[in-house]
């Protein structure tokens, strides 16, 4: 789809502290073949760009991240036309020197969730009867380069000294770790962890969409902290002391990003070589 025939071209999938991200919203609501996603489509304009807001866990925060319909939140982005998304989302610190207030910009992936369902290839016929082959996606580096060299100068134009990749492990939540399964994650070397970085980031590249995560810590995970471990009034508090610089800092990483026909980085590659079976949106 051309970039200006689109009605957006760059989703953001963030937590609730976005609403008033963008000006002169439009709402959408979009069904896929997945079911619906977590909200409505937040369709408008910001730095000059088409822009979609989709609230991860829906606009009152009433999905846990267990729950979301990763695949319905992917699929709609990408039917009004969204080939970028930009995934800031809340993590926890493994070691001290990621503390509260650090925006971590990863590089990798570990998947420990259990339950999601992380592909659109899993041979379930689709609505129009049409059948996804079985296809094994490349995921060496799961992160867009360009998205992630865009979020770092960013940062770094707002003032923040953000962390230049890592590795973000994703828990099934939606419980904390625990200290043990916390020391285990930081001795293995990994730097932050989320809960809802997986499927987003794999789905995102089944459908051939950049995608860059921008991980804000919101507090020092159980294994590196000596109190009594997470809460979620800490991870809400210190992500609201840090929403208004990070609203600037997507501003201008969406104004930044490439142009739709100006891609070109290993997601636009994606599907080189297969036969999907079925057709994108
Ligand atoms: N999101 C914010 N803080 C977190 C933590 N410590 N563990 C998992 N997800 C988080």
């Amino acid at each position: 789809m051309a970039e200006t025939n689109s009605a957006a071209t760059i989703g953001v999938i963030g937590g609730s502290g976005f609403y008033s991200f963008l000006d002169d919203v439009t709402e959408i609501t979009v069904e896929t073949p997945y079911g619906a996603p977590s909200d409505s489509l937040f369709l408008g304009e910001l730095a000059g760009r088409k822009v979609a807001f989709l609230p991860r866990h829906g606009r009152e925060h009433r999905t846990p991240p267990h729950r979301i319909n990763y695949r319905a939140n992917l699929w709609a982005l990408r039917s009004v036309g969204v080939r970028q998304v930009l995934g800031p989302c809340a993590v926890g610190g493994l070691v001290p020197e990621h503390g509260p207030g650090t925006l971590l910009v990863p590089d990798q992936l570990v998947d420990r969730t259990k339950s999601r369902t992380q592909t659109f290839f899993d041979g379930e016929p689709l609505p129009d009867g049409s059948v996804p082959n079985v296809v094994h996606m490349t995921f060496a580096d799961p992160y867009c380069p360009a998205g992630r060299s865009v979020a770092l100068g960013a940062a770094r134009g707002r003032g923040w000294e953000p962390v230049d990749g890592g590795t973000m492990v994703v828990i099934e939540g939606p419980r904390f770790s625990t200290r043990a399964e916390s020391r285990w994650h930081a001795a293995q070397g990994w730097s932050v962890v989320g809960m809802t970085g997986h499927p987003e980031a794999v789905l995102a590249r089944e459908l051939g969409l950049c995608y860059t995560s921008m991980a804000l810590v919101t507090d020092l995970d159980a294994g590196a902290e000596a109190g009594e471990g997470v809460s979620h009034e800490e991870v809400l508090r210190v992500f609201g002391e840090n929403v208004d610089r990070l609203r600037e800092v997507l501003f201008d990483a969406v104004g930044a990003l490439p142009k739709t026909a100006d891609r070109d980085c290993l997601c636009t590659r994606a599907h080189d070589g297969w036969d999907l079976g079925i057709e994108l949106p």
